[in-house]
């Protein structure tokens, strides 16, 4: 199945997909976790993404599709994936429908998690990642054992950048400004599906599954 993941900074894109992974091994393609590896290790679109997310704006299109349609065209993800954090404007959503479509493939599922905004901002500035295996947390919800490490594999648990306030409330921004509107995108194709996301992390599963499994 081939999924998108819809859905404001914070609404559990992330957590669901982990879980997503678990249960039917799909592979996840986060443009976040892509551009954060680029970022780390220095590479030129590292150099130039990170002044993009430093600021909680979007990376220019031009960028993030190119990534997309190379990783896309990897032998995995021909048995499916999970898109999480991709497309975030109405033109990234059309290349993409155009890249698919020389693949002779389709999105069947758009799933959108909605979430308050004032939770978002509470979640966000709670949530440490590893730095090794890319396991989410949360101080509130889902705290490790040790706050400084990961429960599964001892990783340095760290807090993302563009995590801070300030920020978080312009990606939020952002997402009303850019992303928002691809709801009523996918709803016209008929694969939309929207979900609420202020309920415990199985809860939401619960209902992506049911998507997924039909
Ligand atoms: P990206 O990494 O995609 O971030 P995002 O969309 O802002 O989403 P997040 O990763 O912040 O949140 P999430 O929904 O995955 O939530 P999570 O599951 O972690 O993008 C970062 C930046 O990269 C962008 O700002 C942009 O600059 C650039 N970029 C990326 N893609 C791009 C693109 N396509 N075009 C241009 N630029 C792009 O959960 C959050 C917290 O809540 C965690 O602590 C978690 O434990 C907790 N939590 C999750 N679910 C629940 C629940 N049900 N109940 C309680 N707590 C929960």
């Amino acid at each position: 199945m081939n999924i998108v993941l819809l859905g404001a900074p914070g609404a559990g894109k992330g957590t669901q997909a982990e879980k997503m992974i678990e249960e039917w091994g799909i592979p996840h393609i986060s443009t976040g976790d892509i551009l954060r590896s680029s970022v780390q290790e220095g590479t030129p679109l590292g150099l130039q993404a990170k002044e993009y997310m430093d600021a909680g704006e979007l990376v220019p299109d031009l960028v993030v599709i190119g990534l997309v349609k190379s990783r896309l065209g990897e032998p995995d993800a021909d048995k499916g994936f999970i898109l999480d954090g991709f497309p975030r404007t109405e033109a990234q959503a059309e290349a993409l429908d155009e890249a698919l479509a020389e693949m002779e493939k389709r999105i069947d599922a758009a799933i959108s998690i909605d979430v308050d905004r004032d939770v978002i901002v509470e979640r966000l500035t709670a949530r440490r990642t590893c730095r090794d295996c890319g396991k989410i947390y949360s101080l509130i919800n889902d705290p490790p054992a040790d706050p400084a490490k990961c429960d599964e594999c001892g990783g340095e648990l760290h807090q993302r950048d563009d995590d801070t306030e300030a920020t978080v409330r312009n990606r939020l921004e952002v997402y009303d400004r850019s992303t928002a509107p691809l709801v009523d995108y996918y709803r016209s194709k008929g694969v939309l599906h929207v979900l609420s996301g202020d309920r415990p992390v199985d809860a939401v599963f619960d209902d992506v599954r049911r998507i997924v499994e039909g």
